[in-house]
Formats: structure tokens, sequence, C-alpha cells
């Protein structure tokens, strides 16, 4: 059944976890992510971007997830928009039957520019004042994501800010979060404490001065009733870039975000985990290597087949890690 992210996260809170949100483009995805849902009994968070409206189509994305939704009767789903760049983008979402809308108002329309604090409470109101009328949640977002060693977004083509950002828009500051909910009425919040997208996000294995855990407990402390969004939060399995490299990738040395550290965000109050890159590196070291050990093979099946099993297990980690109430 589809239910908003509001109910979904009430609920979270209410049971001390956290609900990884995947991102999604294709069948193969939205399966291994249903298959791990069933299998770990848990409800899930479908997430489609910019990106992936473009590359399946806005019908494909709808029809399939109706089918995942129709195919997996008992397991709740939140279909929900990523990085919407404007109010009109969260419209479509909201009538392609989205229960969930995050408008990214950190960023100028094009994405790439940081805006100013007036303009994202301005269209992010707007947004908020719309879906919640018809019963749909709004993640908005504050600060912007970015590396604390760098000051760079780490996404060249996709969503993040272009150029260098100063340490100030790299960290959410908890007073300012306070008056943004105040005014917009975000259901969740996605804060910047030095995670960015994609695989490149840390040159060594994070600690607290580039990976700022602490500063969630206090943003969580000023807006107690507004569930915070970690964006970036792959970890980056080492296991699947040296499989990556074994056979013929290209993948410099990079760290994600621990697991040990998103529970640590969860238990000072992270309610959503952003997931995409971890499912990118599992299926495509699972094509690569059906390919490199059996040359000969060219039913495309097989290699979907492979990438999604890979997509499924590392769902299911990622569901259980999160999980405290589970894991008791
Ligand atoms: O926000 C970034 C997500 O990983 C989506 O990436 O824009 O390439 O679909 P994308
Ligand atoms: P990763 O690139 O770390 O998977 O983050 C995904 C994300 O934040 C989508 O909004
Ligand atoms: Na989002
Ligand atoms: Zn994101």
């Amino acid at each position: 059944a589809l239910i908003s992210l509001r109910q979904l996260l009430d609920h979270a809170a209410e049971h001390d976890y956290g609900v990884p949100a995947f991102n999604v483009n294709n069948l193969e995805q939205i399966q291994a992510i249903m298959e791990a849902a069933e299998d770990t009994k848990s409800p899930v968070i479908l997430q489609a971007s910019a990106g992936a409206r473009k590359y399946a189509g806005e019908s494909y994305l709808r029809h399939m997830v109706l089918a995942a939704i129709e195919s997996h009767p008992d397991i709740p789903v939140v279909l929900h928009q990523d990085h919407g760049g404007s109010p009109a983008v969260c419209q479509m979402s909201i009538r392609s039957g989205f229960s969930s809308v995050m408008m990214d108002g950190s960023l100028e329309e094009d994405m790439k520019t940081p805006s100013s604090y007036d303009y994202n409470v301005r269209v992010t109101r707007t947004v908020c004042e719309m879906s919640h009328a018809i019963g749909v949640s709004v993640e908005g977002e504050l600060g912007c994501l970015g590396s604390l060693e760098t000051g760079e977004a780490g996404e060249e083509d996709g969503v993040g800010a272009a150029g260098k950002l100063s340490h100030d828009m790299l960290l959410t500051d908890p007073d300012q979060a306070r008056d943004f909910v105040e005014q917009t009425g975000v259901d969740a919040l996605a804060i910047a404490i030095g995670t960015s997208h994609g695989a490149y996000k840390f040159t060594r294995k994070p600690s607290g001065d580039i990976l700022a855990i602490d500063r969630i407990a206090q943003i969580h402390a000023r807006i107690p009733d507004t569930h915070l969004v970690m964006h970036g939060s792959s970890s980056v399995p080492q296991e699947w870039l040296e499989i990556i490299r074994q056979y013929g990738g290209d993948i410099k040395e990079t760290y994600g975000v621990p697991v040990e550290e998103i529970q640590r965000g969860i238990r000072n109050g992270v309610r959503k985990v952003n997931i995409d890159t971890d499912i990118r590196l599992a299926m495509t070291g699972a094509m690569r290597e059906l390919f490199a050990k059996q040359p000969s093979e060219f039913d495309p099946r097989k290699a979907f087949a492979v990438a999604r099993q890979a997509a499924r297990d590392i769902c299911k980690v990622r569901l259980l890690s999160a999980d405290f109430a589970r894991l008791g």
C-alpha cells in the first residue's frame, strides 16, 4: 500500500528506527528493493530523481511502482520525489501519484547555484501548502551537501553545487533549521553534515572533523518533530570497489559513510537515509564479474539477474542495519 512519508517516519520516530530511501530508475532496482523489503519485513521508500524520470519516463516509472505495490500488497511503500528543483516539478510528481516530494530549495532551480535563505523558505513553503492540502508529505533541505575536506559538492553533472562552498554552507545551522521549519512546515529536513552525493565522499575513513554526526543531535534538539534526512549516505563498500577494479573498472581510492556512523545518526534523530551509489556499485560489480567470467554470454537477462541479486543483498543489509527496533 502507498503511504505518505509523514506516516512512515512518525512511526519510525516513535519506535527509534531509520528507513533507507533507495533511488530507483528501472525494473530490476525496484524488484530488488521490494524483495529486500519482503525478506526483512520492512517498509520502504522508493525515490525517483529528475534523472530517473528522464531515464525511464514518467509513465514507465509510475506503472512499475504500481506493479511493485500490486506484487507486494503487505509492504508499506512511500513513493518520494528526490531533489525537486522547483514547485512546478513537485506539482508534476504529485499529479503522477507520488505520496511525498522533496523541494530542494538549497539550490536555485538550476540545481547548481546555492540559493538565498529567503528563496529557500519561499519555494518550500509554497510546496508545503499545495502538498499538505492533499496529504502529500514534504522534505526540504537546509545547507548545501558537500565535502568538508574540499568544499566541493562532488556530483559534477547531477545534483550539487558547482564550485567551492564555504564552511558555513556545508553545515546546517540548528537555529536557522528551527526558523526554517516554523516558516515552511516541512515534514522532513535534509541537513548538511559533510556528506555528498556519489562515490567520492571522503579521501579517508571519515572522522568527526569531516563527518559532523554530532551536529545531528544539536539540530534534532531544536526541531524534535521534524524528521531529519541524511543524503549522500552510501557506505561505498570496499569489497565492491575491489570487484569493479578486478574486472576492468577504474575507480579511485574513496570512502563512504560507515554503517556505524549511519546508526549513530539514527540514534541522534535521523529517520530517512538516502542511498543510491551503493546500489549502483553493487550492480556494476556484479555485471562486470558476470561478463568477465562468461565472455560468450550475450543474454542481458543473465547480467540483469546478477545485478538485481547484488542490489537486493545490499538493500537487505541496509534495511536491517537501520532498524534498531527489529534488532532489539
Ligand atoms: O541525488 C542524487 C541521486 O543519487 C540521484 O542521482 O540525479 O543521477 O538520478 P541522479
Ligand atoms: P549516495 O550518492 O550517497 O547514494 O546518496 C544518494 C542521495 O542522497 C539521493 O538523494
Ligand atoms: Na529526497
Ligand atoms: Zn540527495
